[in-house]
C-alpha cells in the first residue's frame, strides 16, 4: 500500500476520464477537475496555480506559458499534458522555472495512424458523398460512373512526411493495401524500420500477394509531394529553428504536388497554411483533403475549407483521430491518455532521483 498523499493537490483544467482521476484519488491526492466542455480560461488556470496546486493536468487546448510558471513559482511541480503533442506549453518558459512537463508519447500512435488511413480512403473514396447522396435520397439509379468516383488506394504511391512514431505506424498498416511509399522527415532517417518495411513489401511480393513489387523509398520533400498520390503529414508542428514545419504545406509545396492528389494531416492544423488549401482546392490545384486539425480549433465559422462548393473534395474532422476508447480513456499507462497522463504525474512527483530520469518527461533537458 502506498503513502497517501492527502497534501498533494492537482487541478485538471478537462476531464480526462473520471477512473484514471480515481487513481490519484485513491492515491490521497486532492484532484479538482474544471467539468465544462470548453477549456477553463487563462485566468482559471492562473487562479489555480497561484492558489498554490503542486500539479496540473492540461490539454492541448490550454497555453501554459510564462505567466502560468511564473504564478506557480515555488509550488507548481509538474505540468502532465493528456496528449503527445505539446506545442501549447512553451518549453522554454517551463525549462527556466524549472518546471517538468510529461505527456503522452506510444498510447496514441496505433489510433492516430489508423484514423489517418481511414481518412485517406473516406477523401479518395468519397464516402461522405455517397452516404450522403443516399440520405438525401438522390440515389436516382445504379449507374457505371454516375454521379461521380473515387479514386483506388491499392496500387498508388503515399508520401509520409514525418517518420516518427505515428509515420511509421501509418506505413505498417498502409502496406497491406499494396502501395509504394515515398518518405521525407527533416531530421531523421530510420534505416532499420525502412528496411524492414521494404523486407515485408518483398515478402508480399514473392508470396503471390502483390502483382509488382513494391518499394518504399525516401526522398526530399519536393519529390515526395511531386511522386505521390496520397500525402500524410506526421510532423510535430515546429515554428522555428533550421526546420520548421509552420505552414510546410503552402501556396507553394501544394502546387509540387499532382492535381490528382489528396493531403491527409493528423499532425498539427499550422503544418498547412489553410488559405492556400481552401484556394488550392478550389482551383483543384491537388484533388481533395482529409484534416484532422486546424489552424484554429474549433474550426471558425468562416473558415474558407467550410465552403460548400469543397464539401465532397474536403474531409473535416474535429480533432479526433486518437479518440478511441481504449486510447482516450485506458487506466492503463501502456494503452490509455488518461492512464498515461496520471502515471507520469505521480512519477514526477514521487520521483526519488534525476526527473532527467523520469519516462514521458518532455522537456529532460532542464534537470541534468
Ligand atoms: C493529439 O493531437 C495529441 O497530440 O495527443
Amino acid at each position: 500500500m502506498s503513502e497517501t498523499k492527502n497534501n498533494i493537490r492537482v487541478f485538471a483544467t478537462c476531464d480526462i476520464g473520471g477512473e484514471a482521476l480515481d487513481v490519484l484519488r485513491k492515491r490521497g491526492y486532492q484532484v479538482e477537475v474544471y467539468n465544462q466542455l470548453e477549456p477553463p480560461p487563462k485566468s482559471l488556470i492562473l487562479e489555480k496555480v497561484r492558489s498554490g496546486v503542486d500539479a496540473l493536468i492540461t490539454t492541448l487546448r490550454d497555453p501554459i506559458d510564462r505567466e502560468v510558471f511564473e504564478a506557480g513559482k515555488g509550488t507548481l511541480k509538474v505540468v502532465a499534458q493528456d496528449a503527445v503533442g505539446f506545442d501549447n506549453i512553451n518549453r522554454a518558459d517551463a525549462n527556466e522555472y524549472k518546471v517538468p512537463f510529461t505527456n503522452t508519447p506510444e498510447v496514441l500512435t496505433e489510433a492516430t495512424a489508423e484514423f489517418a488511413f481511414f481518412m485517406l480512403g473516406a477523401v479518395s473514396r468519397k464516402l461522405y458523398p455517397s452516404e450522403r447522396l443516399v440520405r438525401e435520397n438522390r440515389w436516382g439509379a445504379w449507374h457505371p460512373y454516375l454521379p461521380f468516383l473515387g479514386d483506388e488506394v491499392t496500387g498508388k504511391t503515399i508520401g509520409v512526411i514525418g517518420l516518427g512514431r505515428i509515420g511509421q505506424a501509418f506505413i505498417k498498416k498502409a502496406l497491406a493495401f499494396d502501395v509504394n511509399f515515398l518518405c521525407h522527415d527533416s531530421s531523421f532517417t530510420p534505416s532499420d524500420f525502412l528496411s524492414k518495411v521494404q523486407a515485408e513489401l518483398d515478402l508480399r511480393h514473392s508470396n503471390g500477394f502483390t502483382d509488382e513489387r513494391r518499394t518504399i523509398q525516401t526522398a526530399s520533400l519536393g519529390n515526395v509531394l511531386a511522386g505521390s498520390d496520397f500525402v500524410s503529414l506526421h510532423v510535430p508542428l515546429v515554428r522555428e529553428g533550421a526546420t520548421p514545419t509552420f505552414h510546410l504545406i503552402n501556396e507553394k509545396t501544394l502546387r509540387m504536388m499532382k492535381p490528382t492528389a489528396y493531403l491527409v494531416n493528423t499532425s498539427r492544423g499550422p503544418v498547412v497554411d489553410e488559405a492556400a488549401l481552401a484556394r488550392a482546392l478550389k482551383e483543384k490545384v491537388i484533388a481533395g483533403a482529409a484534416l484532422d486539425v486546424f489552424e484554429r480549433e474549433p474550426l471558425p465559422p468562416d473558415s474558407p475549407l467550410r465552403d460548400p462548393e469543397l464539401e465532397d473534395r474536403a474531409r473535416l474532422f474535429h480533432h479526433f483521430a486518437s479518440a478511441g476508447r481504449i486510447t482516450r480513456l485506458s487506466t492503463d499507462p501502456n494503452r490509455g491518455m488518461a492512464g498515461r497522463t496520471v502515471r507520469s504525474l505521480i512519477d514526477v512527483l514521487e520521483a526519488k532521483g534525476s526527473l532527467a530520469d523520469v519516462p514521458c518527461v518532455v522537456n529532460k533537458e532542464a534537470f541534468r
